[in-house]
């Protein structure tokens, strides 16, 4: 039964009830939908608009209703939308009291306040992922803490660095993620319900009573907003979008690293596939798909801008399109963080390959200018004289290293016998002293800080 069909003469065509129905999604939501109106019958009861006796027979009959589903035995069919559903059910259940639950409530404040309830538990479930993955990063930063590998910029090598900066920088990510998941949570969590169809009702309801039962922080001020905004929606695809521009961005490191060109990650077995024509490769489809899926998810953000974009005031029905979006959303970026989680602890660092690697390709050059600055010459004229000692070195097959410091001394009369430890990479690294720099120290002190930020949201 339709709650609307009294003003029509006709049914709807069986096309536009498919097409309108939201019921194969929003079915999602019963349970929230169910303690919204269970928290709005309490507040009818309490309220005197229903008698005490109707308000308990209707907890009772969704009580009732709840149980059922949770335990397989009814199954969410059958109607244009869950709200349909439960007022269909629950009047089948109890009979007339059952016509009075939706008394001083609409459709509208109906769904933004399930949503609502929903999105609480999504982001919840956001910032527990996000937790642990920073967890599972925290403690390959403390492997890499033992490890100088190079660090990248252009994708060209520049600097060495404690191997454990890489995993602390993706952890900085993830925790300002965990912030604004934390955030967007608060601004969400604003109850819509009681603001009717659109301006309120006549009844003399009890909004702080409803809120104070679904644990919202407030009311929402104004009805018009409360029936149509959907920010928190757009704000959730946000949080996700960006979570996954920081998972892509560490998948693309991890397939990077794992190459036998690079060779300073392995990526086990265990999260690896293999190919059905190439006996010999072992492929790194898990952070490639993870990768990918970033694209679909940036999708769904750019949806939902555009669904809500110039819709007028009030309630419209485009805004049934938050839905899928978000679900689908909160799939898939669950899903990615919780692999990445379990996945990390399996990446094997290769120590000794990264090592070498920062030495190579004159990653310890800066270290030759800062050599020099630190002596007394200007660094741009340091820099001008590194950049010919590299030329001399490409030149002639040499390295930083393999220099003598007589040879040195040949481009700057300011070198001492100490430069060749100063250009090792353990070296360079170690020096990288300056707060927040790539040292193990200092590589050291930002995991403690990374760790004791974690304790605030867990
Ligand atoms: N299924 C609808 C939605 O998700 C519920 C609200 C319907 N309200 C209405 N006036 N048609 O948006």
């Amino acid at each position: 039964m339709k709650l609307w069909e009294g003003r029509f003469e006709a049914p709807t065509a069986g096309d536009a009830d498919l097409f309108n129905d939201s019921l194969p999604f929003d079915c999602r939501l019963w349970s929230v939908d169910i303690a919204a109106s269970i928290a709005h019958a309490t507040m009818l009861g309490a309220c005197g608009i229903i008698t005490k006796e109707e308000s308990d027979e209707i907890c009772a009959g969704l009580n009732s209703i709840s149980e059922d589903i949770a335990a397989g035995k009814l199954e969410i069919a059958g109607a244009e939308d869950i709200h349909s559903f439960m007022e269909n059910e629950l009047v089948g259940r109890i009979g007339e009291a059952g016509k009075k639950l939706h008394t001083a409530r609409s459709r509208n404040d109906q769904v933004a306040t399930d949503f609502r309830l929903y999105a609480r538990g999504a982001f919840d479930c956001l910032a527990e992922s996000l937790a642990w993955l920073v967890d599972s990063l925290c403690d390959r930063a403390k492997a890499g803490l033992k490890f100088i590998m190079p660090g990248y910029t252009h994708l060209r090598k520049a600097q060495p660095m404690c191997a454990g900066h890489f995993f602390n920088a993706y952890s900085e990510m993830f925790l300002r993620d965990l912030d604004r998941v934390c955030a967007s949570r608060e601004r969400a969590n604003v109850m819509p319900l009681g603001s009717g169809a659109l301006a309120g009702t006549s009844y003399p309801i009890d909004r702080d009573l409803t809120c104070t039962l679904l644990e919202f922080d407030r009311p929402c001020e104004n009805s018009l907003d409360g029936v149509s905004d959907r920010d928190f929606v757009a704000e959730y695809i946000f949080d996700c979008s960006m979570i996954m521009s920081h998972l892509s961005r560490l998948c693309e490191d991890i397939i990077l690293y794992s190459t036998e060109e690079f060779g300073y990650f392995e990526i086990p077995d265990e999260y690896s596939t293999g190919s059905s024509i190439m006996p010999q490769k072992k492929n790194p489809d898990i952070p490639e798909l993870m990768r990918g899926k970033t694209g679909r998810v940036y999708g769904h953000l750019m949806a939902i801008l555009t669904t809500i974009k110039a819709i007028p005031l009030a309630y419209n029905k485009d805004l049934q399109e938050d839905k899928e979006g978000f679900f689908d959303a909160e799939k898939q970026t669950i899903n990615c963080i919780n692999i990445m989680a379990e996945m990390l602890p399996y990446i094997k660092l290769n120590g000794p390959r990264m090592a070498k690697a920062a030495e190579a390709e004159f990653c310890c050059a800066t270290d030759v200018a800062d050599y020099l600055a630190k002596k007394g010459v200007p660094f741009r004229t340091a820099h001008g004289v590194t950049g010919s000692i590299v030329r001399w070195c490409l030149k002639n097959g040499r390295t930083l290293q393999d220099m003598t410091p007589e040879e040195y001394r040949s481009f700057a009369p300011e070198f001492g016998d100490d430069i060749t430890q100063t250009v090792t990479a353990a070296a360079c690294a170690a020096a990288r002293t300056s707060y927040g720099g790539a040292s193990p120290e200092c590589v050291k002190a930002n995991l403690k800080s990374i760790k004791k930020r974690l304790k605030n949201f867990i």
